[in-house]
């Protein structure tokens, strides 16, 4: 079978311990290393911004999947760039230009991202599908880490991926949130070809060996 893409979310880490738990993602077989920003406005939270994703990439050895739950993110695209972001994903549901944000973040030399809220179509991508070098669909509503994974995810992750495929398009298909041992495989089956996983890797007892049975589930 297929490897995914494994992107431990840093929001669930210790982040009075930041360093060591960037360390410990660089020995494992981690991927990307995913980076929640909310601004308490476009979700009900704040987590972390520039500075502190400044410092997780002074450590890092990975590229950083950086994962904007912000309104205007076209203000805050270049910060994040020059901070250290390998990707930088925008929500279509705060982005009214999102043609027009994808090129700014390509034009960076990033990877551009679309992240889909649970109650957003697959289909309204059809149009800019081939843009796009990564659609994060959630499956749980931005916000929080810990949430349940909603299982109405495998129909939109398989809609995507033949939306992808008729386009001819490379675009990779990341899933965000409630992700665990048991929805993994299923979520490959179905297309997915990023997992993002914050509470199952960083609250279990060996992160590295949850990381590499995620990689190879
Ligand atoms: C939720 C964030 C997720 C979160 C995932 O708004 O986008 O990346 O960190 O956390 P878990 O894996 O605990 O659901
Ligand atoms: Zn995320």
């Amino acid at each position: 079978m297929k490897k995914p893409l494994i992107a431990p979310s840093v929001l669930a880490s210790d982040f009075a311990n930041l360093q060591s738990e960037v360390e410990m993602l660089n020995r494992s077989t981690a991927d990307w290393i995913h980076v929640d920003i909310m601004d308490g406005i476009f979700v009900p939270n704040i987590s972390f911004g520039i500075p502190v994703t400044e410092a997780i990439n002074r450590h890092a050895q990975k590229p950083l999947d950086v994962h904007l739950m912000i309104e205007k993110p076209e203000n805050y695209v270049k910060a994040f760039h020059e901070a250290g972001a390998a990707s930088l994903t925008v929500h279509y549901e705060a982005c009214p230009h999102l043609h027009r944000n994808i090129q700014q973040i390509k034009e960076l030399g990033c990877k551009a991202g679309v992240a889909l809220n649970p109650h957003t179509k697959v289909d309204l991508l059809a149009d800019i599908i081939q843009d796009i070098d990564i659609v994060l669909v959630m499956s749980v509503n931005p916000g929080f880490g810990g949430q349940k994974f909603i299982e109405k995810t495998y129909d939109k992750v398989k809609e995507l991926k033949e939306m992808i495929n008729l386009a001819g398009s490379n675009t990779l298909i990341e899933i965000d949130g409630g992700v665990n041992q048991n929805n993994a495989k299923a979520l490959i089956d179905a297309g997915a070809d990023v997992l993002v996983a914050g509470s199952f890797v960083f609250k279990s007892n060996d992160p590295v060996s949850t990381i590499s049975d995620l990689k190879n589930v």
